[in-house]
C-alpha cells in the first residue's frame, strides 16, 4: 500500500470508529451484557474496508462529508454477519479479529442476540444517521434508498443470508463454478457492492449522473467478488496469527471455495481478473477515484 493510501485508510478508519462509538449504546446501558458484547465485537479490530469503500465512493461523487455514521451502520451489519458466521451452528470458530469470538467470550445466546442487535441498529442508522449530531445532510429519499440497497444485499435472494445458506449446504459437496460464484457473490460481494452504492447515493443529490453511479455498482460487484476469493486464498496460505482468525478451516470443513474449485494459482488469476474489471469500471472517473483504485489493489494484495 502506498503511503498516501495508508494515511487515507488510517484517517477514515478513525472517523468510522468515532461514528461507531456515537451510534452504539454505552456498554453500561441496560441490558449491559448485550451492549458490552456488541461493543466487544465491533471494537475487536477489523479493517473497516466496507465503510472506507463507502466513503471513498462518496468522495468520488464529490460528497465526502457527513457520511461517517452511514459507514458505521454498514460496519455494524458486517460485524453481525461475522458473529453469526462464527457460531457453532455455522462455521464454529473460536477466534475473530485476533480475539475469542463473541460466543466464546460471552455465550451463544448473547452472541445470537448481539448479532440480531447489530443488524437492527445498522438498518436503523441508515435511516436516522446524523440525528444526534445535527448532521442530516442526506435527503430523506436517499435515506430510504440506502436502507433498501443494504437490506436487499443482506437478504436471501442473491444476498448475504442466502449466500450463507448456500455455503452451509455446499459443505462436503464437489464444487461447481456456478455454485462457488453464486456463494461468493451472495455472501460477500453483495454487501461490498452495497457499501459502494451507498457512497454513490450520497452524491446523487449533488448531481444526477447515472453513468457514474452504474460504474460504481460494477466496481463494487467486481471488487466484492475479488475480496472473497482472496479471503479463501488467505485461509490456505496464511497463518492464524496473521489473519486473526483460524487458518486452514475451509479445507477441514470441505467448504466450496475458489481454491477448492480452481487451485491457488487459478484463484489468484480470477482475483486479478476481477481487479482489472473493477479498475476498468472506474475509467469514467478522473483522479477523484484514486482512493477507490488504491483500495481495489489493496484488497487483492492484502495479507490479512
Ligand atoms: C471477513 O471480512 C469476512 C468475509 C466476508 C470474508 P473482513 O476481512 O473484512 O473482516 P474484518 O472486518 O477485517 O475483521
Ligand atoms: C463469511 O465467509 C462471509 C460472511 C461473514 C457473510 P467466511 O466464512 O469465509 O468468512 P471468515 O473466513 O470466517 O471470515
Ligand atoms: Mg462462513
Ligand atoms: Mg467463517
Ligand atoms: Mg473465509
Amino acid at each position: 500500500m502506498t503511503n498516501g493510501l495508508q494515511q487515507y485508510v488510517l484517517e477514515r478508519r478513525a472517523r468510522v470508529n468515532r461514528a461507531l462509538d456515537e451510534i452504539l449504546p454505552p456498554a453500561d446501558t441496560r441490558p449491559a451484557t448485550l451492549h458490552s458484547a456488541m461493543r466487544y465485537s465491533v471494537f475487536a479490530g477489523g479493517k473497516r474496508i466496507r465503510p472506507i469503500l463507502m466513503l471513498a465512493a462518496a468522495e468520488a461523487r464529490e460528497w465526502g462529508n457527513g457520511c461517517d455514521q452511514l459507514g458505521a451502520a454498514i460496519e455494524c451489519i458486517h460485524t453481525y454477519s461475522l458473529i453469526h458466521d462464527d457460531l457453532p451452528a455455522l462455521d464454529d470458530d473460536d477466534f475473530r479479529r485476533g480475539k475469542p469470538t463473541c460466543h466464546k467470550q460471552y455465550s451463544e445466546s448473547v452472541a445470537i442476540l448481539a448479532g440480531d442487535a447489530l443488524l437492527t441498529l445498522g438498518l436503523l442508522t441508515l435511516v436516522t444517521h446524523g440525528e444526534k449530531t445535527g448532521r442530516r445532510d442526506l435527503h430523506a429519499k436517499y435515506r430510504a434508498d440506502t436502507m433498501a440497497v443494504v437490506a436487499r444485499a443482506v437478504g436471501t435472494v442473491d444476498g448475504m443470508i442466502g449466500g450463507q445458506m448456500a455455503d452451509l449446504e455446499a459443505e462436503g459437496c464437489v464444487p461447481t463454478p456456478d455454485l462457488v460464484q453464486y456463494i461468493h457473490q451472495s455472501k460477500t460481494a453483495a454487501l461490498i457492492r452495497a457499501s459502494v452504492v451507498v457512497g454513490s447515493l450520497c452524491g446523487e443529490c449533488v448531481e444526477e449522473e447515472p453513468a457514474l453511479h452504474n460504474a460504481l455498482c460494477l466496481y463494487g460487484d467486481r471488487i466484492g467478488l475479488a475480496f472473497q476469493i482472496v479471503d479463501d486464498i488467505l485461509d490456505v496460505v496464511s497463518s492464524t496469527e496473521q489473519l486473526g482468525k483460524t487458518a486452514g478451516k475451509d479445507a477441514r470443513q470441505a467448504k466450496a471455495t475458489y481454491p477448492a474449485m480452481y487451485g491457488i494459482e487459478g484463484s489468484r488469476l480470477k482475483a486479478q481478473r476481477c481487479l482489472e474489471e473493477s479498475l476498468d469500471a472506474l475509467g469514467v472517473f478522473s483522479d477523484r477515484a484514486w482512493a477507490l483504485r488504491g483500495l481495489a489493489r489493496w484488497i487483492v494484495s492484502r495479507a490479512n
